[in-house]
């Protein structure tokens, strides 16, 4: 067993800042066609609204410290980076529409259907899922079959009904109810968690994962995608809309059930931080050895601002 790095030694804005060039990059080249005039009527310049120029990019991050923490294939892993962050954008786009929670503000710019009408934001969403799956699957041999398999699946599982479509419909189902802790913890862990975790294991599927390794990371990564959405709905209610670059004040306003609403606001924040324990404690089992990124990102997730 390697001794697990000191995360106050790892420099995370430093191996961000590289991670965020190459993924940044990447995500322009991939949603590239949009500019191009290859995407009809419109629908390009869309998509790239959706994706381009914001966002934390916390997934496509996890996803590379994962691999990192594995040594894995680092090309794949870019591509799955890339892969989650258009399913969490496409997820947004959705999250939005007047159908769902009617937000006009998105990574501190009106939302996709304020700017491009709403049955170009429904296409935009559909088409940025299907490109991701394409991502995955390169047909030049640079990602074996069976690692193109395994982050097809993964993706798959946490984008649909056993994941963010599930929560989501969940989410919608339960305006004005008080949900009891378990089935907002159920929400909470299919609506957001289930992309997070995702994240982490598509890192993993890009290099050779033990099957204690891979049941450590779920560790990880169930809690840190909980605590995520946790921290999501303090923030609603403690950040304003210039910080959070979206719609403030608006789970109250929509009468959405929360933690924040089902525990007050101090608990919430206490209870992020057993997540971070939990979380940093599952890092710690896993007995691998780079993992400086993985604890640095998930104090970054449960402590951010924004
Ligand atoms: C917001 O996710 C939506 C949730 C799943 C809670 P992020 O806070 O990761 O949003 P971006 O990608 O940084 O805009
Ligand atoms: C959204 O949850 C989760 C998604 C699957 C997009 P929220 O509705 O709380 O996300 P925000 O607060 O609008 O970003
Ligand atoms: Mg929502
Ligand atoms: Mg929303
Ligand atoms: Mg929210």
């Amino acid at each position: 067993m390697n001794a697990p790095e000191t995360p106050s030694l790892f420099d995370l804005n430093a191996w961000s800042a590289r991670q965020l060039d190459a993924i940044e990059q990447a995500l322009s080249q991939w949603v590239a066609n949009a500019q191009n005039g290859f995407v009809p009527a419109g629908l390009g310049e869309a998509m790239r609204y959706a994706v381009l120029d914001g966002g934390k990019r916390l997934r496509p991050l996890l996803v590379m410290a994962a691999c990192e923490a594995v040594g894995g294939n680092a090309e794949a892993a870019l591509r799955a980076a890339c892969a989650v962050e258009l399913i969490h954008a496409y997820s947004l786009v959705h999250d939005d529409m007047p159908c769902m929670d009617n937000d006009v503000l998105r990574r501190g710019k009106p939302t996709v259907h304020v700017k491009f009408g709403e049955a170009q934001a429904l296409l935009a969403g559909d088409a940025l899922q299907a490109l991701a799956f394409e991502l995955l699957t390169p047909a030049n041999g640079s990602i074996s079959a069976p690692v193109q398999a395994a982050l097809c699946r993964l993706l798959a599982k946490a984008a649909g009904y056993q994941g963010m479509a599930g929560g989501q419909a969940i989410d919608l189902a339960s305006v004005g109810l008080p949900l009891n802790s378990a089935q907002l913890h159920e929400m909470h862990r299919l609506k957001t968690g289930a992309l997070l975790q995702a994240s982490v294991l598509m890192g993993a599927a890009c290099g050779a994962a033990s099957p204690a390794v891979q049941s450590a990371l779920q560790g990880y990564g169930a809690a840190v995608g909980l605590a995520f959405q946790v921290v999501d709905d303090i923030l609603d209610v403690t950040a304003d809309a210039a910080t959070l670059g979206k719609t403030a004040g608006k789970d109250a306003a929509q009468d959405k059930p929360t933690f924040v609403s089902l525990m007050g606001l101090q608990p919430s924040t206490d209870y992020a931080q057993q997540l971070l324990a939990q979380a940093l404690a599952s890092l710690q089992a896993s007995g691998l050895g780079h993992t400086g990124a993985l604890q640095a990102l998930a104090d970054r997730l449960v402590n951010r601002h924004h």
